[in-house]
């Protein structure tokens, strides 16, 4: 495996001084754990650092799409390199867990969990735990929606009006999972011809598709794009940051993850992965999201969350069938039509 992977040289630069760190105090004696990480990269880093200060145990760990990381397990699967994966939406762990790729497990904290985290287990065999959950939504930045004249969005059916072009940010469906949870949730909401054609309208609006739907949220507060479409807390965290931020929670509806956790079948460091695994889930591996502004609702119930995470109550949200929505073949099917009738069109 890679070391530590980051995606922007910040975060790069910090992973190697902990690493250096980690080596310095002997935490290798203990063995290592090899994970990747979908989540926010403060939260995959300050986990890592943690577990290893509690354990020794040190974290080999990754950070990447959710689509990038099913695809990486698909092409390691003769030879796992990795032992644990967390964080990221739930519907590409259910399709990993489907193709074989994943081991049952039932962490020590299952009792202490939200019905909705535990029926990803009951779905998955116990392949694919339930991490987080958090909604799709809109976020702007509001000086430049002064500035362009335009109104706040705050329908599905907005973001498809002219006024929009060029201004709207979203992710690649193929690497990012939040983009699979829009398109999937878009086609549950209005039926999947309706939707491709909204998709397709949406696309004439769009200036770029990022890798992962962890971009748009920086991205709008820094000015670089008027509107984003990703999970609403993302960009509530600047909003708290008093950057010109607000966000919308589509007036139609909205789709919405249970993001994953899982080990991997034949892990090579499966009872330092277990260990992982149930520090992940415990309260102070919970609590770790609102520590660094990752602020989905968090899993485990036995601990007071940051009281910045958006109530999911106050969102209007599809009834969402991650069963069939997280088969393999489903899943690639979208993505492919995606790709064939939408991406392929001029902009
Ligand atoms: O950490 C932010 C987050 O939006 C998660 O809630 C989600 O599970 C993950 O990122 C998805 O990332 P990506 O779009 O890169 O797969």
């Amino acid at each position: 495996m890679r070391p530590f992977v980051q995606r922007n040289a910040a975060a790069l630069a910090a992973c190697a001084g902990a690493m250096a760190l980690l080596f310095a105090s002997g935490a290798a004696a203990e063995g290592t754990v090899n994970a990747l990480c979908s989540t926010d990269a403060g939260w995959c880093e300050a986990a890592a650092a943690a577990f290893t200060r509690e354990t020794g145990i040190r974290v080999q760990q990754a950070h990447k799409g959710t689509g990038e990381i099913g695809a990486q397990l698909r092409a390691e699967a003769a030879n796992p390199k990795t032992d644990i994966w967390w964080g990221g939406t739930g519907d590409p762990f259910l399709q990993a867990a489907e193709q074989g790729l994943l081991e049952a497990y039932r962490p020590a904290y299952i009792n202490d969990l939200h019905d909705w985290s535990v029926r990803q287990y009951a779905m998955s065999q116990n392949m694919v735990g339930g991490f987080y959950t958090s909604a799709i939504g809109f976020g702007f930045n509001t000086e430049l929606l002064r500035r362009k004249k335009l109104h706040e969005p705050k329908c599905w059916a907005d973001l498809a009006k002219p006024e929009y072009r060029g201004e709207i940010e979203i992710s690649h469906p193929a690497s990012s999972g939040t983009a699979y949870t829009i398109i999937a949730g878009l086609v549950q909401q209005m039926g999947e011809d309706a939707a491709f054609d909204y998709l397709k309208k949406l696309h004439r609006n769009v200036t770029s598709y990022t890798r992962s739907g962890q971009a748009q949220a920086p991205n709008v507060a820094k000015g670089e794009v008027a509107v984003g479409v990703s999970f609403i807390f993302g960009f509530e965290r600047w909003r708290y940051d008093k950057f010109p931020v607000k966000t919308a929670a589509p007036c139609e509806g909205t789709s919405y993850e249970v993001g994953g956790i899982a080990l991997v079948k034949g892990a090579r460091n499966k009872e330092n992965a277990k260990r992982y695994y149930d520090w992940l889930m415990s309260p102070a591996g919970q609590a770790i999201g609102g520590q660094v502004g990752s602020l989905q609702s968090p899993a485990n119930k036995t601990f007071k969350p940051d009281p910045r995470i958006p109530p999911m109550s106050e969102v209007k949200l599809i009834k969402y069938d991650f069963e069939k929505y997280g088969r393999a073949a489903e899943r690639k099917r979208l993505i492919d039509r995606w790709t064939r009738e939408v991406e392929s069109q001029a902009r």
